[in-house]
């Protein structure tokens, strides 16, 4: 197990910066998840620790000792790419015992490797077989296996689910979550699905323009994202401009709600509220309004099977609730939304 750090990492490509100083600490058996928008700079983040790529400045760290001079093939970091191209005119064996092969391993100790990793990623019917033979997500575990048969010391996966079908990917998640946890080996993934992210990881790195936005557990990134742009990205439906009035209540254009206290903030303050959509009461409007309960109007309602998500029209502001389907409000109703203080983010920007 190993211990990864990047310390001020920046990364210029001519005149262009892709990473500008970016500090992550990333524990020992962790799985870190590399989360951001097309072109963000996750590969070059990638590929700088596993050594394919030198920071401009700043350095990389394996157990506190620095590796920015160490070659690719003394870091002993495994790579599974999007595209993992198999040998097609190899079987299943021969391709995952290919690294070692080509090192020389004694073929005894091929044979002890192979049969431990083919238990592992769950291909003993399959060993003889070729990769045209296999589908998408068993030739993944083909190129799974082929790296860690090398007994790498990180792990790194770009994208390795996204040509999969939507089935598929959640099988394989819950595959690599699995056998990460049961190697316990560091591992870094890179992904632009954030569900995918949370799903996977026990911490995720959002990177947006080469800056490291936010390094948190995934539900303390969807609770209290650092900014409206994570926020956003992790799928925030409800953002609303705010100003802070006393410490506890936030005025906006619909009307006026109760927060929690939030270090940082004074009265007065203009903040961005965010309100998870699953986190707000809604009922039919009925007798006195109440202070701190917000009406509205129903305008939309998308049926999810499960869920319903009701788009709610309060003054000049289009709310989305999301409530299970137990029980289904109508389009033109008059509602009221009661949105508790816990359930209410506040953000400076
Ligand atoms: N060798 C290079 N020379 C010049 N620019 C590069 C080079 N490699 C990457 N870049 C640029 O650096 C930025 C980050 O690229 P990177 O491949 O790391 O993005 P990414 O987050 O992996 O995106 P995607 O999700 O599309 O794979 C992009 O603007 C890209 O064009
Ligand atoms: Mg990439």
């Amino acid at each position: 197990m190993t211990q990864v750090q990047l310390r001020q990492v920046r990364k210029q490509f001519g005149r262009f910066t892709a990473i500008e100083n970016i500090d992550l600490d990333i524990r020992s058996g962790e799985l870190v998840a590399l989360l951001g928008p097309s072109g963000c700079g996750k590969t070059t983040t990638l590929r700088m620790i596993a050594g394919l790529e030198s920071p401009t400045t700043g350095g990389i760290f394996f157990d506190d000792q620095d590796v920015s001079e160490v070659a690719v093939q003394d870091r002993n970091v495994g790579m599974v790419f999007q595209r993992y191209a198999l040998f097609p005119h190899m079987t299943v064996e021969k391709n995952i015992a290919f690294g070692l092969s080509v090192r020389g391993t004694p073929k005894s100790e091929i044979k002890t490797r192979l049969d431990e990793i083919i238990d592992v990623v769950q291909l003993g019917e399959f060993r003889h077989r070729f990769p045209a033979q296999l589908s998408g997500g068993q030739m993944q575990r083909v190129a799974i296996a082929r790296t860690l048969i090398t007994k790498p010391t990180v792990l790194m996966m770009d994208e390795p689910l996204a040509n999969l079908d939507t089935k598929l990917r959640g099988e394989m998640r819950r595959f690599i979550r699995t056998l990460q946890q049961r190697l316990g080996i560091t591992t870094i993934f890179v992904t632009h699905d954030q569900v995918e992210a949370m799903e996977l990881a026990d911490r995720v790195a959002v990177i947006f323009g080469g800056h490291l936005a936010q390094f948190d557990a995934p539900e303390a990134l969807y609770r209290h994202p650092a900014s409206v742009d994570v926020a956003d990205f992790m799928g925030a439906s409800n953002i609303v401009p705010a100003t802070l009035s006393g410490d506890d209540t936030i005025i906006t254009s619909f009307g006026t709600l109760k927060v929690n206290r939030q270090e940082g903030m004074s009265s007065g303050a203009k903040v961005y509220a965010m309100l998870r959509n699953e986190g707000i009461d809604i009922h039919a409007a009925e007798g006195e309004a109440a202070p701190h309960l917000i009406d509205g109007r129903i305008v939309a309602r998308d049926f999810f099977g499960a869920s319903v998500n009701y788009v709610v029209e309060c003054g000049d502001t289009r709310i989305i609730v999301t409530e299970q389907s137990r029980r289904l409000l109508d389009v033109g109703m008059d509602v009221r939304l009661d949105i508790a203080a816990e359930r209410i983010w506040l953000m400076t920007g």
